[in-house]
């Protein structure tokens, strides 16, 4: 599902680059966690992958696909979640999906019933008439990925959805994603949370400072460096002194 090789990215008037020489792979219709702690270049590389920014060299494929030649292509395919909140706070939850539902050109009779169903599942039924001004942090986070998935995208992608969530909304959100992947999607997520990615994905890749730590399946990963977490994993291969 994706292809990264040797991706260098310097902001301008950055002292140090961001990315350095990243590369990893994650096959198709997997769990996927890309992983690292903060400052590492997590949200970097995903908004390369989305065509937000733009990489200085290296290359990107996304479901087959070159994000060079093929970047319209790849917004239909993925559905991107970022850290941010990406609604308007004046509106409710069911009119800021409606809006975007719109955008995407998805017909009427099937958006509403899409819309009925993913607040339910995400538990914001209740509140669907309330302005997302006056949302909790986790429910702007879930009403957040819904508007990320009216498009029934092929991989979803989610910037750190975990962070700063309370522990039921995290729940819920681990949960989905482990069902979306189940109906057959891909999905991609950040995460500096190492114990919570070993629990969700199928493979991961722990980056540091703009390159590839390990990558791999978490178990595996673990026996191979005789580690009971992938906590340790990290450690082990990074050293345990502080970095700032
Ligand atoms: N727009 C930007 N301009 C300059 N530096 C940036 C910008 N975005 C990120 N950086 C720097 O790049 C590094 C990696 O950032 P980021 O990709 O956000 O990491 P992560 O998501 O893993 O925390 C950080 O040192 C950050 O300060
Ligand atoms: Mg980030």
């Amino acid at each position: 599902m994706l292809v990264i090789r040797d991706l260098h990215k310097t902001y301008r008037q950055a002292a140090e680059p961001t990315l350095r020489g990243l590369s990893l792979e994650f096959p198709d219709h997997c769990i996927a966690g890309l992983l690292g702690p903060n400052g590492a270049g997590k949200t970097t590389t995903i908004s390369i992958i989305c065509g937000l920014v733009r990489a200085d060299s290296g290359s990107v494929q996304v479901l087959g696909l070159d994000s060079r030649t093929h970047p319209m292509l790849i917004k239909k395919k993925i559905g991107v979640v970022p850290q941010s909140i990406a609604l308007y706070p004046t509106l409710s939850a069911r009119e800021n999906l409606e809006y975007i539902g719109r955008l995407y050109r998805i017909p009427r009779s099937s958006l509403h019933d899409k819309i009925d169903r993913y607040l339910h599942a995400f538990g914001l039924d209740k509140n669907a008439h309330k302005a997302i001004r006056h949302y909790s942090g986790g429910m702007r986070r879930r009403a957040n990925i819904i508007a990320s998935l009216l498009h029934d995208p092929e991989l979803l992608i989610l910037d750190e959805p975990t962070a700063g969530v309370d522990v039921q909304s995290r729940n819920m959100i681990l949960d989905f994603l482990r069902d979306y992947h189940r109906q057959g999607h891909s999905v991609l997520y950040t995460s500096h949370l190492l114990e919570e990615a070993q629990q969700l994905c199928e493979e991961v890749a722990i980056i540091d400072h703009g390159a590839l730590v390990v990558q791999g399946n978490p178990a595996a990963l673990m026996q191979e460096h005789d580690c009971r977490s992938l906590e340790q994993v990290f450690l082990h291969v990074t050293g345990w002194g502080v970095r700032d």
